[in-house]
């Protein structure tokens, strides 16, 4: 038996399986490259499912920042600050629309925070035991496995789980006269993402959000973009907002923004700021120093490598080359920077191309059941990307077209 097979039968005994994991166990990684315990290689396309978004695996820069803070300070309580927590924020908010930052773990963590910024700021910032609660979300929408999360995410996600939330409601992506319908004197709030990532790749037009941000105004609702998967720098911005030109009144943000370490965020707008006043809300792990610093590092990774840049041109360059190679099973490429979907056709199960694309050493990821999602370390070598999309390219070309 190889360390492998050992390993994945000992995870069988003692981890809960609500993943479907397969059988895959990683021992070390670089950038977007990626080692099982056997000493097997792998180009990473979808590093720490989005987590090792920015750098990838072990950047230097960002291990760095980590050993020097784990040797300073490990933890503190969220009744004191650090400069960690400061410096992430400042990047942060520099760069969206300014406002203040409450900090987690976990993107469903983050959007749980929106939940009740939106319901308090819809009472005027009272505490009071009822006022407006309805949130309207989006079809094909993916906002987290909590419990307030899972309350504006799609059914087939909720199934088993009810009674949720009260009040979450979901109408087509882009219809803007739906939402319109669906608003009343009860909604408190909006939920997006720009982009559904897991629900298809599938990229809002910029006057739909920009719709979406004229009606929350005059019908007095808060407009949350949940900027998890497609934030920081995936899609050639710093935020995908920027490329829509609205401010939302809260963003969250998780996965990529610490760096590969479990940091999540919710960022209230300047207007609302000061909603969550003491004790509305907590986490005792939010904001640690190990883990803001290890988001800090990255976020200049950011700036001094030109990242949004980098995955607006590498994106490019993907969606081209799949373009190009004109393959008959695939219906559509799109997305934004460095964050590309490809659909495929009905013959073809997008979970059969992964695996077989595993097998020939390259790891990517579907949405939904019929599009492949690549989403590699915005660091990620060129030659190393461009041998990643011929393995996709001659397994779709061989197998299924
Ligand atoms: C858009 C979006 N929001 C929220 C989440 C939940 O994040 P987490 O798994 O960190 O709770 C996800 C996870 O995939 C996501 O894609």
């Amino acid at each position: 038996m190889g360390k492998q097979e050992q390993l994945v039968a000992a995870s069988k005994k003692v981890l809960i399986e609500n993943y479907g994991r397969l059988d895959f166990a990683a021992a070390r990684g670089k950038n977007a490259r990626l080692w099982n315990v056997d000493g097997e290689e792998f180009i990473d396309f979808f590093p720490g499912f989005g987590a090792g978004g920015i750098a990838g695996h072990c950047h230097p820069r960002i291990v760095e920042a980590i050993t020097i803070q784990a040797e300073t300070l490990l933890s503190h309580g969220n009744l004191f600050t650090s400069a960690p927590q400061v410096d992430l924020a400042e990047r942060i908010t520099a760069h969206g629309f300014g406002g203040k930052v409450f900090y987690c773990q976990s993107g469903a963590e983050a959007n749980e925070a929106a939940l009740k910024l939106v319901r308090l700021a819809a009472r005027g910032g009272e505490r009071k035991a009822d006022g407006p609660y309805k949130i309207i979300s989006f079809h094909n929408c993916f906002h987290g496995r909590t419990m307030g999360a899972l309350s504006i995410t799609p059914p087939s996600f909720q199934t088993g789980f009810e009674p949720m939330l009260p009040g979450g409601q979901q109408v087509d992506f882009g219809d803007l006269a739906a939402v319109q319908s669906a608003i009343d004197e009860q909604t408190a709030g909006v939920f997006i993402e720009a982009i559904q990532v897991e629900g298809g790749l599938n990229v809002g037009s910029v006057a739909f959000l920009q719709g979406l941000r004229k009606l929350c105004d005059e019908r007095g609702v808060l407009l949350v973009v949940d900027e998890v998967w497609t934030s920081p720098a995936r899609t050639g911005k710093m935020f995908a907002i920027n490329h829509y030109g609205i401010e939302p009144d809260a963003i969250t943000l998780g996965k990529a923004i610490g760096g590969g370490l479990p940091v999540a965020a919710m960022v209230a707008h300047p207007k609302w700021a000061d909603v969550l006043g003491p004790g509305t809300h907590g986490s005792t792990m939010g904001g640690n120093p190990i883990c803001a610093a290890a988001g800090a590092a990255a976020m200049t990774l950011i700036e001094d490598e030109n990242l949004c840049q980098r995955a607006a041109t590498l994106g490019e360059t993907v969606r081209t080359r799949l373009n190009d190679a004109e393959l008959s099973c695939v219906t559509d490429t799109r997305g934004r920077g460095l964050l590309v979907g490809m659909e495929l056709d009905e013959s073809v199960a997008a979970r059969d191309v992964m695996m077989t694309c595993m097998d020939r050493g390259l790891i990517l990821c579907i949405a939904k059941n019929n599009v492949v999602r690549i989403a590699p370390p915005l660091t990620i070598e060129e030659d190393l990307l461009a041998r990643g999309v011929d393995i996709l390219i001659d397994v779709l070309k061989q197998q299924y077209s």
